[in-house]
């Protein structure tokens, strides 16, 4: 597999490794697409709201490793506001890039921070639990990365029709039958929606 430099610098001697000292908040998350594992550990200020510390630890593959070594350096010192904006590809491109086939690893990063900050704000009065709607369905489905082109399957426009009702979830896509990976990228958008408590049933109609 094609490393960039920045992405084995990384990985050789991560920035922010490790637990922190009484961090504010502690986030995990999963990726759906190969089972490994970020912890994120927060420190804000609780005037300015700036993170004043970060750290991660990994369980899981090099680019695992990697971009969660970026994403703490790119959220050191920022605001929550500003950190909520940092996407995947922001992460990858401060790697120069990642294989497409490993662009997942860094929606797993970003992911985690953003589950850290959503924690933190609500714990704090500062935000609202999301309220589940189609809208949230897309969202998640904006991190399942179809993997030789390392893109997202909405922005790639695979996604023609999202619905949610009475707690059945149906996903219908437009992909080829001869598509090689169209049984993985099913089978991913459903461990997706699988962690939501609103949805009982999830139909993928490919
Ligand atoms: Fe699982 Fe990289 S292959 S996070």
């Amino acid at each position: 597999m094609q490393y960039t430099q920045k992405v084995l610098d990384h990985f050789m001697k991560p920035h922010n490794i490790g637990k922190l000292e009484k961090p504010d908040i502690i986030a995990t998350e999963g990726s759906p697409a190969c089972g490994d594992q970020v912890t994120i550990y927060l420190k804000v200020n609780e005037e300015s709201k700036v993170i004043e510390d970060i750290s991660f630890q990994s369980y899981g593959c090099a680019s695992n490793i990697a971009t969660g070594s970026i994403i703490t350096d790119l959220a050191k010192g920022k605001t929550l506001t500003e950190a909520m904006q940092i996407t995947w590809k922001d992460a990858a491109d401060a790697l120069d890039g990642l294989p497409p086939v490993k662009m997942h690893c860094s929606v797993l990063a970003v992911d985690t921070l953003h589950t850290a900050i959503k924690k933190y704000e609500i714990e704090h009065n500062l935000r609202e639990p999301d309220k589940f709607n189609k809208k949230s369905i897309e969202e998640e489905l904006r991190k399942v990365i179809y993997p030789t082109v390392g893109e997202d399957i909405v922005t790639l426009k695979m996604v023609k029709y999202i619905g949610f009702a009475d707690g059945v979830a149906t996903v219908d896509l437009d992909i080829p039958r001869f598509d090689q990976h169209k049984d993985n990228v099913a089978e991913e958008i459903r461990e997706h929606l699988e962690r939501f408590l609103e949805i009982k049933e999830i139909k993928v109609n490919y």
